[in-house]
């Protein structure tokens, strides 16, 4: 899969942007604050559906702008697809050839990211690891993005009621009622969709992290559900009713606290070599090998749930980060890639590319890429 044609619209610092990329290795190459990693989110976003950066949504529109755009012709499988999103101050929105969707590539399109944020990963709060498992899930299901919209709805409602003080203890308990029994329907959803996923990246992830650290132990990427593992192992309504007692169990600190205690919402992701865990023992090394395998898994997790085409990569400020021996490293693998790869880089200089043919370079400043002859 490749993307054919890219165009940007009050896209961040992007006034109005139209690439032509190649169909293998692109460079953006530019100074600090041109615009590169700009581009790469749009991409991102095109594909799971969420920047990879931004809190809000409307921070992606153009500072006075009222709107923004992203639209692609990408090729994948036998067919082209026009892939656009439009966000305004009140919604993103999704297009697939001109039809509403509710992510506009899930299921097709698929990109594989990796930006320096990545690299702590592991270190971060677990909000940006259930980010992580989402983005990838996002792009195999329609179901678990709505779902997840679905469940931030409910969770926030849920506060709501449990942060109004008009209401009696009574009154606030039968307002939750419903509202307890659908996050218990869409939260298990979420828990064995998670489940589900992470059991299949830990199928291929041993393997990419042996070829990099051949001397470690066993890499694992575990599953860490705040209803418990044993429910999950039991399956959905096990989870339901596990999330249904949770919340009958914390009613009284909810109240307290005026949020909602137990759900998906509260889930992690534990990363761990061997018996230990990488975020507490890790070395820097280690932290580091962990995640290049982890994106390696998820490019051939991408890979065959799309029956053999190669995912977008896409890599933001990676020479940078990464030291010598892994960035040698890297970029064997990504010559080993027979997919389109957009890279960012301040120069040319700093990606050193093995004999991978067909190059484009664009020159990126302003918010204006230029493609260099
Ligand atoms: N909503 C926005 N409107 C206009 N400019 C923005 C917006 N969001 C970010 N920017 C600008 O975009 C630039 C950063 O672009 P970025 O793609 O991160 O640069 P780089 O080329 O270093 O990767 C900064 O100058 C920032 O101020
Ligand atoms: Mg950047």
């Amino acid at each position: 899969m490749h993307i054919d044609d890219l165009s940007l619209r009050n896209f961040r610092n992007i006034a109005d942007l139209r690439l032509t990329p190649g169909k293998r290795i692109n460079l953006l190459v530019g100074r600090n604050a041109q615009g590169k990693t700009n581009i790469i989110e749009a991409i991102g976003l095109l594909s799971t559906g969420q920047s990879f950066r931004a809190q809000d949504f409307r921070d992606m529109i153009r500072w006075n702008a009222q709107d923004a755009e992203i639209a692609a012709r990408a090729t994948c499988g036998a067919g082209a697809d026009a892939l656009r999103v439009s966000i305004d101050s009140r919604r993103k929105s999704f297009t697939r050839n001109d039809k509403r969707v509710t992510a506009a590539a899930a299921g097709k399109f698929f990109t594989v990211l990796f930006a320096p944020e990545e690299i702590l990963l592991l270190k971060g709060p677990p909000a940006s690891r259930r980010r992580y498992i989402d983005s990838i899930i996002f792009q195999l299901s329609h179901t678990h993005r709505s779902n997840s919209m679905q469940y931030e709805k409910i969770v926030r409602h849920r506060n709501r009621l449990l942060q109004d003080a008009r209401l009696s203890d009574s009154a606030r308990r039968e307002a939750l009622r419903p509202w307890d029994e659908q996050l218990a329907d869409i939260g298990s959803r979420i828990v064995m969709a998670r489940s589900e996923w992470c059991r299949r990246i830990n199928g291929l992830l041993p393997e990419r992290y042996r070829a990099i650290a051949p001397e470690d132990a066993q890499a694992r990427f575990v599953y860490v559900p705040h209803c418990g593992a044993n429910a999950v192992e039991k399956g959905i309504d096990s989870v339901k009713e596990r999330l249904r007692a949770q919340l009958e169990e914390r009613r009284s600190d909810e109240a307290v606290r005026g949020i909602t205690l137990a759900g998906p919402h509260r889930d992690d992701l534990e990363a761990e070599i061997g018996a230990s865990r990488v975020k507490h023992f890790g070395s820097q090394g280690q932290h580091r090998s962990f995640v290049l395998a982890l994106k390696l898994a998820e490019m051939d997790l991408l890979r065959e749930a799309s029956g053999g085409e190669e995912p977008v990569f896409l890599l933001d400020d990676v020479a940078s980060e990464l030291d010598a021996e892994r960035n040698r490293f890297f970029f064997e693998v990504l010559g080993a890639a027979r997919g389109q790869v957009f890279i960012t880089a301040t120069t040319d200089a700093d990606v050193r590319l093995p004999g991978v043919g067909e190059i484009s370079i664009f020159d990126v400043s302003g918010g204006i890429a230029t493609p260099r002859k």
